[in-house]
């Protein structure tokens, strides 16, 4: 059984962490989306807010689970004898960090492999800061975020302007 852990805020999910779900789902038995803690954010939403927006959106995904954990990214993959961790890369200005943070990791776990999925290129300027952004001031988040989550992110980031 490969286990793949696909770590985010997911404040909130968006279309492009979901075009990543789908793709790491076809190269692993089982992937789970661990809504992690960045200590460098503070997040609109709630965990449980979190999970259930992405619960929703993985629905048809059979081997896709959501999970949250406020730790060390290494210590959840070994409690979950998980060894890849999956990152979307949108632009060559992603790498650096990203590249630092697998190798952190691989410190700390030198069993896990951080595996890079290329975003689409559609999707390549999309984040959920820049959705919370939009939704907050008025905008459509249409297309933007799964479609059964839409209409609830929205009425949630526009209750925050009114
Ligand atoms: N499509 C759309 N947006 C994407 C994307 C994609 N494919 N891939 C990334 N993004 C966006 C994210 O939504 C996020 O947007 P935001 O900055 O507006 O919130 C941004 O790109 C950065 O994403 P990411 O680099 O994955 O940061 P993150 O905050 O979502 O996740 C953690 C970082 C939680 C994975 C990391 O802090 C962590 O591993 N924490 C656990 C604690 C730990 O182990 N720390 C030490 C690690 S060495």
């Amino acid at each position: 059984m490969r286990t793949a852990v696909y770590p985010g805020s997911f404040d909130p999910i968006t279309i492009g962490h979901l075009d990543i779900i789908e793709r790491a789902s076809r190269l692993f038995d089982q992937v789970i989306v661990l809504v992690s803690r960045n200590p460098d954010k503070s997040p609109f939403f709630t965990v449980d807010a979190r999970l259930g927006f992405i619960s929703r959106a993985i629905a048809a995904l059979p081997n896709v689970s959501a999970d949250a954990f406020s730790g060390l990214l290494a210590d959840y993959l070994k409690q979950r004898k998980a060894t890849a961790i999956i990152k979307g890369l949108r632009a060559v200005s992603d790498f650096e960090y990203e590249f630092q943070m697998a190798l952190a990791n691989k410190t700390l776990d030198p069993a896990a492999e951080t595996i890079f999925l290329a975003a689409q290129a559609k999707n390549m300027y999309l984040s959920s800061s820049l959705v919370r952004q939009i939704g907050a001031l008025g905008g459509s988040i249409k297309g933007l975020v799964p479609v059964e989550i839409e209409n609830d992110i929205q009425t949630a980031l526009q209750e925050e302007i009114s």
